[in-house]
């Protein structure tokens, strides 16, 4: 009787310490991506870079068009996010304005209306002008502008993490 309590006495302990093990393993692989996030800001990152958009003759007078490119700073698990875009808008010979695509409420993608002449976010109705400024709803911040220059007949559009939310900002 007494090695039948035994028996059964040590068959709990082991399950007892196999699912102490097994939860402590989730955890560990559950607390990865909460450690990275939260060393992310340590972990230094390649400075933001030129990158080419193409051939500036290309681009129309006034037209503002959405161009697609690799973003070469982000993080490295940013993955199939890496790939990004932003609006363009020829306003010179030789000048761009480039906004960012992600809208400032919740980074939605923003769509351009040419006919209306304003960025028309899908998700919670945000408006903002062909100057990137707020027209109406949630957003908080106007769309967030890139660098832009012309290098020997190219458009080059200086790069820089996605600009999604700025809790200090109002
Ligand atoms: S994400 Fe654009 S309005 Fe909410």
């Amino acid at each position: 009787m007494s090695e039948i309590a035994d028996d059964v006495l040590s068959r709990r302990r082991f399950l007892n310490r196999m699912i102490l093990v097994l939860s402590g393993m989730i955890g560990a692989v559950l607390s990865v991506p909460i450690v990275a996030y939260l060393l992310s800001p340590l972990i230094n990152r390649p400075p933001n870079t030129w990158i080419g958009l193409g051939r500036a003759d290309q681009f129309n007078l006034g037209e503002t068009v959405q161009v697609a490119y690799e973003d070469p700073t982000p993080l490295p698990w940013a993955g199939q996010t890496a790939r990004t875009s932003i609006w363009l808008r020829r306003t010179g010979d030789a000048s761009f304005r480039a906004f960012a695509v992600n809208c400032t409420h919740l980074a939605c993608p923003v769509n351009w209306l040419a006919t209306a002449g304003l960025f028309l976010c899908p998700c919670h109705g945000g408006v903002y002008y062909a100057d990137g400024s707020v027209a109406g709803g949630p957003p908080p911040r106007p769309l967030p502008e890139y660098q832009v220059r012309v290098q020997d007949g190219q458009v080059q559009l200086l790069t820089q993490p996605v600009p999604i939310g700025d809790p200090n900002k109002p």
